[in-house]
């Protein structure tokens, strides 16, 4: 049993404290946001993630995890302390690490026995530097510590098992014996562990995020070419990815990526390379590719109905940035719901989980109870976020309470075929082309 310090229960900070707790930890998790530590004192989560309300209630019974908002009473026994606050987007997409800097601080301010400091939180190559820089020039008097990168790969919905089986372990430190000790944490995990320097372990973060994007950008673009060109990008996904070189994984052509890392964290490695004197193109590309996915919808939804959508009504399955979380950051539905409205259409939706979240962010977009009523009266249904309970709907029931039978599928969950033959006007992204292909000679 190790003592661990985590600071932020965001999503990365409450699975890590809530999993190393489960392997057997003690573990004191803290937030300066009071609301947050109250609501997870009565059991509340702050976010939706599933299994994570049972993995907590769990150890805190057993004694294993606490919370508090205090930075002294989370490091009073730690030896391990995790820093898993926000890195919000700031100027240009810089990454705005003013959270790591105030938990760096506290920390140097706070601590009086050595200490590892983790850096979970995505940051700035360079970052772990600045972090020691800032614990050794703040604390009153001399007391030994050590730095240690250790990114996450934890996909909201499946962080937990995630957490628990992952590729592999990064850490980054210029103290072997440090970044030994953090192994030995991560053993129970029984996954492959890299050892390299802070900066490059910061590096492969980034790096890995990005290509995950750029997989997705580049199976957007082959949609694109396979619809003008009459074939199935689901198909030619399929056929791909059974290469071992390229993987199955992260080929799923549609609206693109949203969420609180892929939009933030391509950014932000762009922003680091124009900050160096580099153009990366490949980065641009991918942005440039990811935006333009969302005006296509509004582009098919003109196509189907006509160019003029004023009075329409427009009805969203779904509109979390992806299944099974409530988080909406950069979610695809806020943009194309936007884009309608600007376009004079009526926008309605609904989302498994997300309701609540949608009602902050979007307050002015109509909720509906149920998946039916999105499409009850609507011109047109557009698919936002590929929950499974979508892919099995009544469609026959669906397409009688429509005005007009048209669905733009922005996840390729429907079957092209199938959907046309029940009579409904259908777009998928790079499903074929519904008209004449033009080859060249
Ligand atoms: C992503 C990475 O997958 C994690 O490894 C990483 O730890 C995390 O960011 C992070 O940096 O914290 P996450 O954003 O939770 O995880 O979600 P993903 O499952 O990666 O999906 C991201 C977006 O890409 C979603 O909007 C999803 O709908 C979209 N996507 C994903 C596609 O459009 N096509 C695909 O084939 C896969």
């Amino acid at each position: 049993m190790k003592d661990i310090a985590v600071i932020g229960v965001g999503y990365v900070g409450l699975v890590t404290a809530a999993c190393f707790a489960d392997l057997g930890n003690r573990v004191v998790a803290m937030d300066v946001a009071e609301e947050k530590i109250d609501k997870l004192h009565q059991g509340i989560m702050p976010i939706y993630e599933p299994g994570l309300t049972e993995v907590v209630k769990r150890n805190v019974d057993a004694g294993r995890l606490s919370f508090t908002t205090s930075h002294a009473d989370t490091i009073k026994n730690a030896r391990f302390v995790f820093i898993c606050v926000g890195t919000p987007s700031g100027v240009d997409g810089e990454a705005d690490l003013q959270y790591v800097r105030q938990a760096a601080e506290t920390i140097a301010q706070v601590m009086d026995h050595p200490l590892i400091i983790i850096n979970k939180s995505t940051v700035p190559v360079g970052t772990g530097d600045w972090v020691a820089d800032i614990v050794r020039s703040k604390q009153p008097r001399p007391i030994d510590f050590s730095v240690v990168s250790c990114p996450e790969f934890l996909r909201e919905g499946s962080a937990l098992l995630d957490f628990m089986n992952p590729d592999r372990t990064v850490l980054g430190s210029l103290d072997r014996d440090a970044a030994d000790e953090v192994a030995q944490l991560h053993l129970p995990l029984r996954a492959p562990i890299v050892v390299t320097d802070l900066r490059t372990a910061e590096m492969i973060k980034y790096a890995s995020n990005a290509f995950l994007a750029t997989k997705i950008s580049f199976i957007n673009e082959i949609a694109n070419i396979c619809e003008a060109l009459g074939a199935d990008v689901k198909e030619v996904a399929a056929g791909m990815g059974l290469d071992k070189r390229i993987g199955k994984m992260f080929l799923d052509a549609g609206i693109g990526y949203g969420g609180s890392c892929f939009p933030k964290d391509v950014l932000a490695l762009h922003h680091m390379g124009i900050a160096q004197g580099q153009k990366p193109q490949i980065l641009e590309a991918v942005m440039a590719i990811n935006s333009s996915r969302r005006h296509q919808v509004v582009a098919k939804l003109r196509e189907l109905l006509g160019d003029d959508l004023t009075g329409k009504t427009i009805g969203l399955l779904g509109l979390a940035f992806k299944p099974n979380t409530d988080d909406m950051r950069d979610a695809p539905s806020i943009t194309i719901a936007s884009l309608l409205s600007e376009a004079g259409a009526v926008v309605k939706g609904y989302d498994p989980v997300a309701m609540d979240v949608t009602r902050q962010v979007m307050p002015q977009l109509a909720l509906c109870k149920d998946p039916y009523e999105v499409f009850a009266g609507s011109d047109a249904v557009v698919l936002v976020t590929d929950w499974n309970e979508f892919k099995q709907l009544d469609m026959i029931r669906a397409k009688a309470s429509m005005r007009q039978a048209v669905v733009v599928d922005g996840r390729n969950i429907y079957d092209p075929a199938m959907m046309q033959e029940m009579g409904f006007a259908y777009r998928g992204f790079g499903r074929g082309y519904s008209g004449d292909v033009k080859l060249d000679g």
